[in-house]
């Protein structure tokens, strides 16, 4: 069964307990239930993994350009966190891996502070889904699996 990577970055271990105003009450636990249903639904095996060290999440990202050209993953559903806004290690592995993947946020960036609106992944970003809460995966597992149908 074709793979899809839910990458979670820093602090987002913290789900469910961290400023649930902002981000809700689910925990990552939660949200990984979520994503596998989802992804087995469309035929998909979600593996999920979550750092709070950016050199990791490089390293899986450059595994998934590995799993991605032998035709293994469809893609990356990431959700950098605070990373998202400081990481050009970030935007040059994406782009380095051509790997497709969805930017995720479960806040609505652009309503929050200025230091949040800018993302260094954005532009190597196949798409990016924000502000939809917890929901804001699902929609990019579907959008990861519709775009390799196209
Ligand atoms: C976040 C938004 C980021 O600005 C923040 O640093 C996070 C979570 C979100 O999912 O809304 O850790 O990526």
């Amino acid at each position: 069964m074709p793979t899809v990577l839910i990458l979670n970055g820093p602090n987002l271990n913290l789900l469910g307990t961290r400023r649930p105003e902002v981000y809700g009450s689910a925990t990552l636990a939660d949200v990984e239930a979520l994503c596998r249903e989802e992804a087995e639904r469309l035929g998909l095996e979600a593996v999920c993994r979550q750092s709070n060290h950016e050199g990791q999440l490089v390293d899986w990202i450059h595994e998934a350009g590995v799993e991605h050209r032998a035709g293994r993953c469809v893609g990356v559903v990431f959700n950098a966190g605070a990373y998202t806004h400081t990481s050009v290690a970030l935007h040059d592995a994406i782009e380095g891996a051509e790997v497709p993947v969805v930017e995720v946020h479960i806040s609505n960036v652009h309503r929050r502070e200025e230091f949040r609106h800018h993302s260094y992944l954005s532009p190597v970003a196949r798409g990016i889904v924000v502000g939809f809460g917890v929901y804001g995966y699902v929609l990019a597992i579907h959008g990861l699996h519709q775009a390799t149908r196209s």
